[in-house]
């Protein structure tokens, strides 16, 4: 080997040794006749010493040591005189005997400490550089660490990793695929799996009764802080098992991984219905780590002759605690947030509980002291609070309204990171009706059973069917979803059928699936999770890019390796895709 010991490795205890050390130099601070370097590695950093009075040569050569070159160094540990208490190593340092170049680098585009000036874009285009950075590096370790967990975990309890093909045939879930074309069947593509779902039930039918595989999924959706084009899930499946069963050991699991990772306790996971955090967060992932629930004042808020909430079919208030100082300007900026197209609301209605009981509001032409009151008794305000109400068309309101309370949480800091949050949201619709394409889709996907007792009510009512179908949710990010499985033939006919399928379509399509179910398919579920996701939720990070080695950025490439690029007019005609192929300059346009 290169070296005897890792940068991070010395201590007092091996002062007087000779060692050899090998890495990057980090840092260089030159004094007058002595250079300090720093040497870095994955482990740590050791500092060197040079003495221009006792080793003149050397001093020289360490003059010519470049940020980010790669040396390896042979020298005697001993004690520093002046120590620094926030590196491991640093009661020590090396009185370096020789210094061998292993090889010499250019200066790196951007500063590789914790607080680098390099912007995303470089920091992408040069990810192996990114990636000696300390906090980066720290991720995959993290993610190193979870991804160890979860197998100990899952193993002990008689799992087995099974690996199911990328190349597959198209599993609609709800996103876009990826499409790899084949070369040997002219005019045939296979798809990237968005997930493994049809295999691991298959692996079911197969009877290896639990599975799991911690698998790449590949979706062509818009990117958000939270997905990538290709993502990890935790993919679990189980036979002979009902809902309650899988809850408990995913909750056993979760608890394991933030002991192991976080030292962290986490309480029992509560158990929220689907209706009750529409109803209460206006979302199906609630933060709950904050109270401020939307609160229905529809009925409360008619007869008063504003016109807006008249009209409102539904009329939703949120008290922000303590928020009644909120200036015009702060309430405006509120106002500008529930504007946005992504928010969707076209106004804000506020009133503010002033600390000496006086109420105001914005509606003031409309609703007299009295009126406000009883809103504010109706809400549960008390003095020193601010009042903050949306109107509209109930579902597209909930959702105005659950981005305004986020919105209002975190300004007001009550969703705090290091706190976690961890529930299952449960008993979710089966279907839900989709206006744009007029028919009904899954809620989950097209393979989840609905409630045997529900079963009669797909003919008469099928928006009130609820399936077994789970969700953990941790601070208000779907972490994983999962449901029960339909296993026989009839009832999988009978969903396709009702999403809309033909019958041949149904068989071209999952023919595979459902004959498999004649086979003695045994009653199963199973959960996915979204494992960038979690790593992120433990290294309390806003991006999952950050937990993924080489992620794409949000136009879905990968500038390091530019990637999606151009391909050979061969390599299309071999793949009898024809095709236009704009040329570089029209690419650009
Ligand atoms: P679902 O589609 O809900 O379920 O995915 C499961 C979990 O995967 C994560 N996830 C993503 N993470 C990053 N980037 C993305 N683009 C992305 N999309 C999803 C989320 C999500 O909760 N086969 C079913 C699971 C099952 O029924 O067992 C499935 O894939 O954390």
């Amino acid at each position: 080997m290169l070296r005897t010991h890792t940068c991070g490795e010395l201590r007092i205890s091996t002062v007087d040794s000779v060692v050899t050390l090998s890495g990057w130099i980090h840092r260089v601070r030159q004094l007058s006749g002595m250079n300090f370097i720093e040497l870095r590695d994955r482990y740590g950093i050791t500092q060197l010493s040079f003495q221009q009075a006792t080793n003149p040569e050397l001093y020289n050569l360490s003059n010519t040591l470049g940020r980010e070159y790669v040396v390896k160094i042979v020298g005697k540990v001993i004690e520093r005189q002046s120590k620094n208490t926030k590196l491991p190593t640093g009661d020590i340092e090396i009185e370096v005997q020789s210094v061998t170049i292993l090889n010499i680098s250019k200066n790196p585009p951007f500063t590789l400490e914790d607080d680098t000036d390099g912007g995303d874009e470089l920091r992408m285009k040069y990810r192996y550089l990114d990636l000696r950075r300390n906090a980066v590096r720290a991720n995959l370790e993290l993610r190193h660490k979870a991804a160890q967990c979860t197998r100990e975990y899952l193993n002990n309890l008689d799992f087995l990793e099974v690996e199911t093909p990328y190349l597959i045939k198209s599993t609609p879930e709800g996103a876009r695929d990826f499409i790899v074309p084949s070369r040997m069947n002219a005019g045939q593509f296979y798809a990237l799996p968005q997930s493994p779902q049809t295999f691991k039930q298959l692996l079911m039918v197969a009877g290896l009764d639990r599975y799991y595989q911690i698998v790449r999924c590949f979706r062509d959706e818009d990117l958000r802080a939270d997905r990538q084009p290709e993502f990890t899930q935790v993919d679990v499946e189980m036979t002979f098992v009902e809902q309650e069963d899988i809850l408990q050991i995913f909750e056993g699991w979760i608890k394991f991984v933030f002991k192991t990772i976080k030292g962290i306790d986490i309480p029992a996971l509560p158990r929220m219905t689907f209706d009750d955090a529409m109803k209460n967060y206006g979302c199906d992932k609630p933060d709950i780590r904050f109270e401020m629930l939307l609160q229905d004042i529809t009925t409360t808020v008619k007869g008063y002759d504003f016109p807006i909430f008249e009209a409102a079919e539904y009329v939703v208030a949120i008290v922000a605690k303590g928020a009644a100082t909120y200036t015009r300007k702060d309430i405006d900026a509120l106002t500008d947030f529930v504007k946005r197209p992504q928010v969707g609301a076209n106004g804000l209605v506020y009133i503010r509980y002033n600390e000496d009981g006086t109420l105001k509001s914005s509606v003031d032409k409309f609703y007299d002291t009295a009126a406000l009151q009883k809103i504010a008794n109706e809400v549960g305000a008390s003095p020193n609070d601010l009042i903050l109400l949306l109107a509209g068309e109930k579902s597209k309101t909930q959702k105005a309204m659950c981005e305004l309370r986020l919105h209002t949480g975190s300004l007001l800091g009550l969703r705090t990171k290091g706190t976690f949050a961890c529930l299952w949201v449960i008993d979710f619709p089966l279907l839900e009706w989709n206006e744009d394409n007029n028919r009904w889709i899954a809620v989950h996907h097209p393979f989840t059973a609905p409630k045997p007792e529900h079963i009669q009510l797909l003919n008469t009512n099928p928006a009130e069917v609820k399936a077994d179908c789970y969700d953990m949710v941790i601070n208000g990010i779907e972490m994983s979803s999962g449901s029960m499985r339909i296993y026989n033939r009839e009832m999988q006919e009978r969903m396709l059928q009702l999403l809309g399928f033909s019958k041949e379509d149904a068989n071209e399509k999952f023919g595979f699936l459902m004959e498999a179910f004649e086979y003695g398919a045994p009653p199963h579920g199973g959960i996915a999770f979204g494992f960038d996701r979690l790593c992120s939720i433990l290294g309390e990070a806003d991006s999952i890019r950050d937990f993924i080695a080489f992620p794409k950025n949000n136009a879905g490439k990968d500038v390091m390796i530019n990637a999606p690029s151009i391909v050979d007019t061969e390599q299309l005609t071999e793949l009898h895709l024809a095709i236009q192929i704009p040329t570089n300059e029209n690419s650009k346009l």
